[in-house]
C-alpha cells in the first residue's frame, strides 16, 4: 500500500485545518509555543511532503533541499511571504501558498486601533491612570489630534491598505495614497500620488501596508521622515523592515515627527532595550495585525486547502509561485527517471 503523504505544521492551528489535512495527509504538529530552531526545522524537513509555516519561520535554501525531492508544497500562514525562498522553492518545482484575503478587514481594524491608541495618548493615559498618575482633569492634558479633518496618507494601497482607506474616510479623513501604479477598482475619493514624496509631505497619518520586498526594505528612512510634517503619526502594519527603525527612533526622538504606531519591527520580537522602547509616543503591539480567533482560523484553513490541493493534483487557492507547478519536483524527475531506465532494460531483455 502507497505511503500517505506527510505533512509538518510549524505551530499549533486550528482543529479545522488539520482535520482538512488528515483527509490526504499523514500529520505532524510542532506542540512547543516556540518555533521550531532551524536545527530541529532541518530535521522535520527531510521527510516531508509538505510544511504548513508560519512567518516566524524562515523557509531557506537549506530547508527546502533537504528532503532531497520529496518536499512538494510550503504553505505560509499569512499573506506576506517574505520568509520564503520562492526562487529556490520555483527552481525545485516546489510550490509556495500566502493566505490573501482571509485577514485583510481584521489587519486593517488593527491598523486603525493603534491609530488612534496614538492619536488620543490611550496607552500612555492607561499606564498614568493604572499608576496612580492621574489625579486632575485639565484643559490642556493628554491633548490629541483629531481624525476627521486630517490627511491620511496610504502607503500600499492594497487589500489592507484600502479597507484602513474606506475606514479613514468613514472618520472623515481626507485619504492620498502611493502606490507604483493608480487603482481603478476604488472609485471616487482617493488621491493617487505618483511620487512617494507627496503623500510624506501632505500626511497627518502615515499608514504602511506595503509588502516587504527588496524594493520596499527600509522605503521610509531617514530622507523620507524628514520629508513629513513635525506633527505627523506613522503607523506601520506591513513588515518592521519596511520603515529603517532607528531612522524613526531618532525623528520621534528630534521631534521631526509626533508619534508611531507599530504591529512590526525589525528584528521582531524587539529586544526590551531597543531605544523605541524608551519613547512615550510609539505604541507597540506583538504584530497582531490578523490576530482574531475567526481570522486565525480562515488563514490556517486556507493553508490546509493549498496543501491538500497541491496534494491531490489540483489546483491550488493562493499559490504564489505557479511556475513550480509547470516544473516537476526532484523526486518527479527522479522516479521519471528510473521508470524510463526500468523501461528500457525491459526492452532490452524482450
Ligand atoms: P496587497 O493586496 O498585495 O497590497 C500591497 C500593496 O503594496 C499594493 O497595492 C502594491 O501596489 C503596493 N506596493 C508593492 N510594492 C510597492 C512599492 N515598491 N512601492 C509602492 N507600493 C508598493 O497585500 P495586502 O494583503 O494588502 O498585504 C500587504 C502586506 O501587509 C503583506 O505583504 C504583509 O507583509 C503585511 N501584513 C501584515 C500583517 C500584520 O499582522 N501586521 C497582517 C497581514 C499582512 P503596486 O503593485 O501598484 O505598487
Ligand atoms: C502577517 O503578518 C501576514 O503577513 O499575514
Amino acid at each position: 500500500m502507497l505511503e500517505k503523504p506527510r505533512v509538518f505544521v510549524t505551530r499549533k492551528v486550528d482543529e479545522a485545518a488539520i482535520a482538512l489535512l488528515e483527509t490526504v495527509a499523514a500529520v505532524e504538529v510542532w506542540l512547543d509555543y516556540k518555533a521550531p530552531s532551524k536545527v530541529e526545522m532541518l530535521s522535520k524537513a527531510q521527510d516531508v511532503d509538505a510544511i504548513l509555516a508560519n512567518t516566524e519561520d524562515r523557509i531557506d535554501e537549506d530547508v527546502l533541499a533537504v528532503s532531497n525531492g520529496r518536499l512538494k508544497v510550503v504553505a505560509n500562514m499569512a499573506v506576506g511571504f517574505d520568509n520564503l525562498d520562492v526562487i529556490t522553492a520555483t527552481r525545485l518545482g516546489i510550490a509556495m501558498s500566502n493566505t490573501p484575503g482571509v485577514l485583510t478587514k481584521t489587519t486593517a481594524e488593527l491598523g486603525f486601533a493603534l491609530m488612534m491608541a496614538v492619536s488620543r495618548q490611550i496607552v500612555t493615559g492607561d499606564r498614568d491612570v493604572r499608576d496612580g498618575k492621574w489625579q486632575h482633569w485639565h484643559p490642556s492634558a493628554y491633548l490629541g489630534v483629531d481624525l476627521a479633518g486630517s490627511t491620511l496618507s496610504v502607503i500600499g494601497m492594497g487589500k489592507i491598505g484600502f479597507e484602513f482607506a474606506k475606514r479613514a474616510k468613514a472618520f472623515e479623513m481626507r485619504v492620498l495614497y502611493h502606490n507604483r501604479s493608480p487603482r481603478k477598482d476604488i472609485g471616487e475619493g482617493f488621491e493617487y500620488c505618483e511620487k512617494l514624496e507627496t503623500a510624506l509631505e501632505q500626511a497627518d497619518f502615515l499608514c504602511i501596508t506595503t509588502p516587504l520586498t527588496k524594493e520596499t526594505h527600509h522605503f521610509i528612512g531617514k530622507a523620507q521622515l524628514s520629508l513629513m510634517k513635525p506633527a505627523a503619526i506613522l503607523i506601520n502594519i506591513a513588515r518592521g523592515a519596511v520603515v529603517d527603525n532607528i531612522a524613526l527612533f531618532e525623528a520621534l526622538k528630534e521631534g521631526r515627527i509626533a508619534g508611531a504606531g507599530l504591529d512590526v519591527t525589525e528584528p521582531e520580537p524587539i529586544p526590551a532595550d531597543h531605544p523605541l522602547l524608551t519613547l512615550a509616543n510609539v505604541v507597540i503591539t506583538p504584530h497582531i495585525g490578523s490576530a482574531s480567533q475567526r481570522t486565525r482560523r480562515d488563514m490556517a484553513v486556507l493553508a490546509a486547502q493549498n496543501i491538500k490541493a497541491r496534494l491531490s493534483g489540483e489546483p491550488m487557492p493562493s499559490c504564489v509561485n505557479p511556475e513550480a507547478m509547470t516544473r516537476k519536483t526532484q523526486r518527479e524527475k527522479g522516479e521519471e527517471f528510473a521508470s524510463h531506465a526500468l523501461d528500457a532494460e525491459l526492452d532490452e531483455e524482450v
